[in-house]
């Protein structure tokens, strides 16, 4: 007699019930170990390309704020290359141990997160695995830009913890890195403060950021 004959005599002491409640704890220990946010799955982005795009003068001298946008998504590949310009690794742990960035931070300490609201729900940035990791399923970018904005193909927000003196500071660089990007490409862009309409509150909540944490400024790409 094998072993699987000895599961199968094991199987008749299984009642329908019991069967049914083991399957039942099984999907819920994997929906809980999951880190899918319901109806909302990462967002695996494709490698950054970090060739090509205008010469730099070239794009300094187009760099701008323009307000209107075009409710339309971007590509993938141009939404990793953004968040790649905008904060991503351009020296890999095996080059740098604490990892380097395309734009500096105070001690290196690397503390603005890029949250990133698209049509189909709220994410964050992982820059070293290039992946978007989702915070919630759903529209929410009318909570974050006002106007135009609130339909931008995608509105960053840069969250640190407020009490860390240069975060302000580290989030310019970033945004001037969109910005320029954004030249390079024909987007729009918009860096602005949460205030009025786009308290800051109110887009922390919709972020549903942790405690500690404060949505300093917001940023709206997309096209014209
Ligand atoms: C720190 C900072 C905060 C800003 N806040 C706002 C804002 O709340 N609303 C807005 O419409 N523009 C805002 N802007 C965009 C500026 O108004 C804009 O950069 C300025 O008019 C110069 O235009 P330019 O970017 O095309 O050179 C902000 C820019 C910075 C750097």
């Amino acid at each position: 007699m094998g072993v699987g004959c000895g599961a199968v005599k094991n199987l008749r002491f299984l009642s329908y019930r019991n069967v049914r409640r083991s399957v039942l704890l099984v999907l819920g220990a994997a929906l809980c170990s999951s880190p899918m946010v319901l109806g909302q799955a990462p967002i695996q982005l494709p490698a950054p390309q970090m060739t090509g795009g205008k010469p730099l003068m070239q794009a300094l001298a187009e760099r701008r704020t323009t307000r209107a946008f075009r409710d339309q998504a971007l590509p993938t590949q141009t939404l990793s290359n953004l968040l790649w310009a905008a904060f991503g690794v351009n020296r890999p742990r095996s080059v740098r141990p604490d990892l380097g960035r395309t734009a500096p931070s105070a001690m290196n300490r690397q503390e603005v997160e890029l949250y990133v609201v698209l049509a189909q729900g709220v994410f964050v940035y992982d820059a070293e695995a290039n992946l978007l990791k989702p915070v919630s399923a759903g529209d929410e970018r009318g909570k974050v830009g006002s106007g135009d904005a609130a339909h931008a193909a995608a509105t960053i927000v840069y969250v640190a913890d407020p009490k860390l003196a240069f975060a302000q500071v580290d989030t310019g660089f970033i945004g001037q890195n969109v910005y320029l990007f954004a030249a390079s490409e024909g987007l729009n862009a918009w860096f602005y403060a949460l205030h009025g309409q786009q308290d800051a509150a109110a887009v922390a909540a919709a972020l549903k950021l942790p405690e500690g944490k404060t949505p300093l400024y917001a940023q709206s790409v997309g096209y014209p």
